[in-house]
């Protein structure tokens, strides 16, 4: 089976099957990162370039691993040490890249929709790794395959989706493939950081009181708040945030059953997540972190495969 995409710009432009084919793909790939060799040769002949125009841990060095994973060669980019920061365009810095007989762009930018303005413009496959406020596709991939793997399926189940909706791609692509695939999704948090109109664009449920959505869900996603992302205040401070929405064990507790706590990283801890919930036995974050390899393997395989 193919996806029905040249590139992954987002869960939006994804199908059921195409969500389908990576998660079990992805199954496959974590077997093999359970051998004592963890490398297979599907890429040898695949030069990717991993184009990062913002910071970035887990997902830099998630996509880098998949590629090595899969034997491809792999080429570094940041901005900040790059001719970008002498004023070199986007464009003229993927192009001269491309020039290298480079195959493949991973790119993330603080510009929504970036990587939808290079897939009009350039030959290579593009994969989406964080674009603005928009999509984060391998992110809600990734996510979507940890829940999968520790409650056994997707349709059905119910995620709270909590904290700064509104600067959150990590938000967007869960709506979108949560809701593909069968679960109920709830957004949650003040009013100031939930689009009014989220409720009609996305069919989403929306709770403006923690314990509430809390109560409701199977699995909590908690996003962390983007104060870079903020132009003016959103909320009066970081400490009435945490008072009215951080997640500590004594609220867990009183809630008299057992949720799954998922994070995309990097936490703000006492803030939103209280680290004895972030470290507790009811986090799957570091799995979370594991299972992005397997999920980025999945993708680039199945990218670079499309185009063969
Ligand atoms: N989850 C995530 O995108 O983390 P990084 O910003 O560290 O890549």
């Amino acid at each position: 089976m193919k996806l029905s995409t040249k590139h992954l710009l987002g869960i939006k432009h994804l199908t059921t099957e195409d969500i389908q084919l990576i998660l079990s793909t992805a199954t496959q790939f974590k077997e093999v990162l359970q051998r004592p060799v963890k490398k297979v040769p599907s890429l040898r002949d695949i030069t990717i370039v991993n184009l990062f125009y913002e910071n970035s841990t887990r997902t830099r060095m998630s996509f880098e691993l998949a590629e090595r994973r899969l034997s491809a060669d792999v080429l570094n980019f940041a901005a900040s040490s790059s001719s970008a920061a002498k004023g070199e365009t986007l464009l003229d810095t993927v192009n001269n890249i491309l020039s290298m007989k480079v195959d493949l762009v991973v790119m993330r930018h603080s510009a929504s929709g970036a990587p939808h303005f290079l897939a009009k413009h350039i030959p290579a496959a593009i994969v989406n790794a964080g674009d603005g406020i928009n999509e984060h596709p391998t992110q809600a991939l990734l996510d979507a395959f940890s829940m999968q793997e520790k409650l056994g399926q997707l349709a059905g189940l119910k995620v709270a989706i909590i904290g700064d909706i509104m600067h959150s791609r990590v938000a967007m692509s869960n709506m979108y493939l949560l809701q593909k695939m069968g679960a109920e999704v709830m957004v949650a948090g003040p009013p100031t950081l939930i689009p009014k109109y989220i409720s009609e664009a996305f069919g989403v449920k929306v709770e403006y009181n923690l314990k509430k959505a809390l109560q409701w869900c199977d699995v909590a996603n908690v996003l962390r708040i983007q104060l870079e992302r903020q132009n003016q205040p959103l909320f009066s401070s970081l400490r009435e945030y945490s008072l009215a929405y951080g997640i500590n064990r004594r609220l867990l507790d009183s809630l008299g059953k057992e949720i799954v706590i998922m994070h995309p990283g990097p936490i703000n801890r006492g803030v939103e997540l209280d680290s004895d919930v972030a470290d507790g036995s009811s986090s799957i974050i570091l799995n979370q972190v594991e299972n992005g390899v397997a999920v980025r393997m999945a993708v680039l395989y199945l990218i670079a495969n499309r185009e063969n």
